[in-house]
């Protein structure tokens, strides 16, 4: 088995993952209430979410497991996490199935966030995308399958991008599946594995939705850090087409608080095999929130080129947020101006994440008519 743990601070647990004895691993498993297994924790929502978890339940464990790609760093998880008594880091690929699998039992939780996640880096070259997204979620399917006895519950985070542009508004969880980058049709892929691993072995997995995630940490690649990080090193902000593409943006912050009333909702049978769609019900524009960040940063009057539109745009999404209001409790508490105000001021006092990811952030695509655009 290739295992590498570079943070291992449950001793007996790390001992039993190297192939130490079940007298130890029985220890180990009664020391916490609950192990929660979270891949892709190294990267922005992922991290999010540990960290709210890991703060809200002290008497619960953590393992993470993580390929650190271009996406994931360690220093996205804070230190207090990683030298706490609490936390495992596993380093390996999702697709590292003795690996995951061994891990799944010894957790009563998994949370499956590791997925390549940029559009623009899904046109330029996809099979990472299937590699990671399909295949990996798949091993991950294997392994609870092998571990039903153990795992309690599996949330697998999916995304708004399945559903494609909206046929209808809002866009609730019947709406039809309509893929239109590969990005999104590799995560639909997954999204439906999922499904029919509940349907065919009755596995304990709930499906979320979340549609456009930001926050602390998200890499700027993405629309909101990349717009702050262009006007923090002063590059000119770039938007795609006409700028009037609507999106649904919620506070990953919302988003962990979402996965965590799955996970403990009581009863959970009313949720089980459910896709659950996680949003604000409010579409903003591209525009309208290169205006407000603009506005926050007090730049009003910084020059904005436009490019370009992205091949397989989606024009609008807007979350139909009923289910989750019904089935989890759950509702949005967090507005996008202080949502908006809050992220910016961590770009502005993180200027180094910033410039370390700028200039690796954007693509080559090919437009038409042999153009190739950076976007
Ligand atoms: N960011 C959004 O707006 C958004 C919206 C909806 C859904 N999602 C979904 O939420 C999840 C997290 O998104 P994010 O924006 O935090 O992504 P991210 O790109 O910031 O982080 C992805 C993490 O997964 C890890 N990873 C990638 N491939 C791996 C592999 N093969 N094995 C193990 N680890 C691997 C990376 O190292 C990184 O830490 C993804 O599944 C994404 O599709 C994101």
């Amino acid at each position: 088995m290739k295992i590498h743990l570079l943070f291992v601070h449950c001793g007996l647990f790390a001992l039993s993952v190297l192939g130490f004895s079940q007298d130890e691993r029985r220890i180990n498993d009664q020391q916490f209430k609950k192990t929660v297994m979270i891949t892709g924790a190294a990267g922005f929502i992922g991290s999010n979410f540990l960290e709210y978890m890991f703060h809200k339940y002290p008497d619960y464990n953590f393992i993470v497991v993580d390929a650190l790609t271009y996406a994931g760093s360690l220093n996205n998880i804070s230190d207090s996490i990683k030298n706490s008594g609490r936390f495992t880091f596993v380093h390996t690929d999702i697709n590292d199935f003795d690996t995951v699998n061994s891990l799944m039992g010894h957790s009563d939780f998994v949370v499956h966030f590791a997925a390549e996640s940029h559009v623009t880096r899904s046109i330029v070259s996809d099979e990472k995308f299937l590699h990671t997204d399909i295949l990996g979620t798949r091993s991950l399917l294997v392994a609870l399958n092998n571990n039903r006895n153990k795992v309690e519950r599996f949330i697998h985070i999916s995304t708004s991008e399945v559903y494609g542009t909206a046929e209808n508004q809002p866009m609730n969880e019947d709406h039809p599946i309509n893929p239109r980058s590969p990005y999104a049709a590799a995560k639909a892929g997954a999204d439906r594995l999922v499904y029919s691993y509940y349907c065919t072995y009755d596995l304990p997995v709930v499906i979320i939705r979340p549609f456009n995630n930001y926050g602390p940490r998200q890499h700027v690649e993405k629309l909101i850090p990349r717009i702050a990080s262009s006007i923090i090193l002063n590059h000119p902000v770039r938007i795609h087409g006409s700028g009037n593409q609507s999106r649904d943006w919620v506070h990953a912050l919302d988003t962990a608080k979402a996965i965590d009333l799955a996970l403990h909702k009581p009863d959970f049978a009313s949720i089980k095999g459910e896709a659950i769609n996680v949003g604000t019900s409010k579409a903003i524009t591209v525009n309208d929130i290169a205006q407000s960040i603009l506005k926050i940063m007090q730049k009003e009057n910084y020059p904005i080129e436009y490019i370009s539109d992205r091949p397989g745009q989606v024009d609008c999404h807007i979350a139909g947020t009923e289910k989750a209001k019904a089935l989890l409790g759950w509702s949005p508490s967090i507005s996008l101006e202080e949502g908006l105000a809050d992220t910016l001021k961590w770009y502005l006092e993180n200027e180094e994440f910033c410039s370390k990811l700028f200039e690796s952030s954007s693509h080559p695509v090919y437009i038409c008519d042999d153009k190739i655009e950076y976007q």
